[in-house]
């Protein structure tokens, strides 16, 4: 019985829109409220129980390192300062047994080739991945909740939402049947299909557990929509030989590789931030929903 102890963070990614903003700091350190996008993840990960933190960093995304690096100088002037909330939280950002291992993807050639990136930090063993713009509010998380079906099945499992019909050529879409609540075997998978041309509404999001085989697929795979090595392709490949499953997660997912979706996870999580949520809401709600008040009043 496998389980699952590694995740891998595909970041190298050239984060074309968020432009300026990404133009010298990764998408993924954009914070939501106070926090960056893969602290996010990288504590869902951790929270499954994973130990070992794969982060897949490109061009301009040292600051990724640096973020999980030991902060020595800013712990002492916090100390000196007697700012020893803000220090606790610092040192205890995650468990001090979990690993941190960076690999450089020298060009953006897809998701599916950050992935491949990976495989001389996980080897032979099943693994998660979690893309951080891919904010999913869920409690237990989403890494969780897919990490525990892996060790039931011991088989590859995808985190997927319903989409509207028009959004598909956004989202890689699969094929499935059925078996268990929430869950289904994919039988296809088609990265941005056309709405006319796609099997189902059932997206699939940054959240994945895979086999090891999934580097054999992913060495032999040609670039496809984009003209990126595609992780679908790669899945789609793996499918043939491996059952792969659809799982419909609990949780509520933000899209922040998007403006509006990034606004909206500001927004919902300002609105339950321990120091901020009161203060906040005084404000959404005096700035905006008064006036909808007196206009149907
Ligand atoms: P996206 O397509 O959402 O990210 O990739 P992007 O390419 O950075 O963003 P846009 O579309 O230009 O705005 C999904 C995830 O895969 C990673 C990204 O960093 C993101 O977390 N990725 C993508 C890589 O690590 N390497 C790649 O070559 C491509």
């Amino acid at each position: 019985m496998k389980k699952v102890t590694k995740a891998v963070f595909p970041a190298a990614g050239l984060g074309t829109r968020f432009l300026p903003a990404t133009k010298a700091n990764p998408k993924e350190m954009l914070p939501i409220v106070d926090k960056p996008l893969i602290q996010y993840a990288a504590e869902e990960a951790a929270a499954a129980g994973i130990t070992d933190l794969i982060f897949i960093i490109g061009r301009t995304k040292r600051a990724i390192a640096d973020h999980f690096d030991k902060a020595y100088e800013l712990e002492v002037e916090l100390e000196t300062k007697g700012k020893l909330r803000a220090l606790k939280e610092l040192r205890e950002m995650l468990p001090p047994s979990v690993n941190y291992i960076f690999i450089r993807q020298p060009e953006a050639l897809g998701l599916g080739h950050a992935v491949l990136c990976a495989q001389p930090a996980v080897n032979d063993e099943p693994f998660a991945v979690l893309l951080a713009d891919d904010l999913i509010d869920a409690e237990p998380g989403v890494t969780r909740q897919m990490c525990d079906l892996f060790t039931y099945y011991q088989c590859s499992l995808v985190g997927v939402q319903n989409v509207d019909p028009s959004e598909t050529g956004a989202y890689g879409i699969v094929a499935a049947e059925r078996m268990a609540d929430k869950l289904s075997r994919i039988t296809r998978i088609v990265e941005k299909p056309k709405p006319e041309e796609a099997p189902s509404n059932l997206a699939v999001v940054g959240r994945y557990v895979l086999t090891p085989r999934i580097f054999h697929h992913l060495r032999h795979i040609e670039r496809g929509a984009g003209g990126e090595l595609q992780l679908t392709d790669g899945i789609a490949a793996l499918l043939e030989e491996q059952q792969v499953l659809a799982y419909e997660f609990d949780g509520k997912r933000f899209d922040c590789g998007s403006k509006t979706g990034y606004l909206e996870a500001t927004v919902e999580y300002a609105l339950k931030h321990p120091e901020v949520a009161a203060e906040f809401r005084t404000y959404v709600e005096q700035r905006f929903c008064g006036p909808c008040r007196a206009g149907k009043a």
